[in-house]
């Protein structure tokens, strides 16, 4: 089952409500694009191509929702929701990049009618959503290239289909791995403090039958040092031109401690991540989250009351700490600057001809 997707028959976006796992399995139904925001902020949906396909359905909810009868005002309602879904997390790219790319289509004035806009949007979202789970295919295959048998891979956060519309970036290439017969075994950082780790990549992992130890966070450093990791595999939130890396909050922590003990760190990232307009990673909103999260596990509190806690979601990995990036056009390797931009060009240039 997709993470995201559009039920036809209800004309609604459904998303798995990932807050629920690994205890409960549930489908949340949503007809309103605040709501759709909303379920973004609140991290019914979670990861930064999941976001962005959710994104992507949003519009299709928007222009729905919206009574215009001309191109002009349902452009402007667009544009309003466009705005209202973009603030809703700020540090994943794959969010503004879909609602751009929803907004890009509604514009095209080669489309008549009202409701042929509406079409064309809903189309142009399925279409997004078919693709990510395709290209997560693909670099999971070219990340699974660096994965011999026998390794030990550390993950952190999670980077699974529940992130993705499908398959998954970064444990994707697990998946690969494991696919082709490989016998591996994943260290998964349970990443406070949403548990990511422990909540969903464990999940997953435990449901495809693949072998893993779930550690604390802490314990990274100690696997790394006395040689027990062959490989770090992370995913990321948005990447800037140079390779600096914004994943979530403890990768850079992860790479610096990989370099010090030589083990190799990759993050994997489709090139829908790149921000080539960002020139390096200090110029990457850093999304901060409510003091709640790092004071109380669930409803249980785990601090005094009353005193204050800092919650940054997400950090920014040096690209110096960075072995290469996986893509879905291939392993990119140092000089980023140059390199970088070669992979994501090339496949934007494969769209714009399959476009044609
Ligand atoms: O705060 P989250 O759970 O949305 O953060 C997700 C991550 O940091 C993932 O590692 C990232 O989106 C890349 S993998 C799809």
């Amino acid at each position: 089952m997709r993470t995201v997707f559009w039920d036809y028959d209800s004309d609604s976006t459904k998303m798995i409500d990932q807050r629920q796992l690994p205890w409960e399995f549930e489908i949340a139904e949503f007809t309103d694009y605040k709501e759709v925001a909303r379920a973004i902020k609140e991290m019914y949906v979670r990861g930064a191509p999941a976001i962005g396909a959710a994104a992507a359905f949003g519009m299709a909810l928007a222009a729905r929702q919206s009574s215009a009868t001309d191109r002009l005002t349902l452009l402007r309602d667009l544009e309003t929701a466009a705005a209202h879904l973009n603030a809703a997390r700020p540090t994943a790219v794959n969010l503004a990049w879909a609602v751009r790319r929803m907004l890009r289509v509604a514009a095209n004035e080669e489309l008549e009618g009202v409701d042929d806009v509406r079409d064309a949007i809903l189309a142009e979202a399925q279409m997004l959503a078919d693709e990510d789970v395709a290209l997560n295919k693909r670099m999971a295959y070219n990340g699974a290239e660096l994965i011999s048998d026998g390794d030990t891979i550390l993950h952190h956060c999670n980077t699974g289909a529940l992130a993705t519309v499908d398959w998954g970036t970064a444990l994707g290439v697990v998946f690969a791995a494991h696919e082709q017969g490989k016998k591996i075994h994943v260290l998964v950082d349970e990443t406070r403090p949403r548990l990511q780790g422990s909540r969903l990549t464990a999940w997953e992992l435990h449901q495809r039958g693949i072998p893993f130890d779930l550690i604390a966070d802490n314990a990274a450093g100690h696997f790394m040092r006395t040689g027990q990791v062959d490989i770090v595999l992370v995913g990321s939130d948005r990447t800037a031109a140079n390779g600096d890396v914004a994943n979530k909050i403890g990768t850079y922590k992860l790479a610096v401690v990989a370099k010090e003990n030589g083990v190799p760190f990759y993050p994997v990232v489709p090139t829908s991540t790149v921000d080539l307009e960002l020139e390096h990673g200090d110029l990457i909103p850093i999304e901060e989250r409510g003091n709640e999260e790092v004071l109380f596990i669930g409803e249980q509190s785990i601090a005094p009351a009353g005193i204050t806690a800092r919650n940054p979601a997400f950090d920014v990995t040096p690209h110096r700490y960075v072995t290469g990036i996986v893509t879905e056009a291939g392993i990119v390797y140092p000089p980023f600057v140059k390199n970088l931009r070669q992979a994501v060009e090339a496949e934007q240039n494969k769209e714009k001809a399959s476009e044609k």
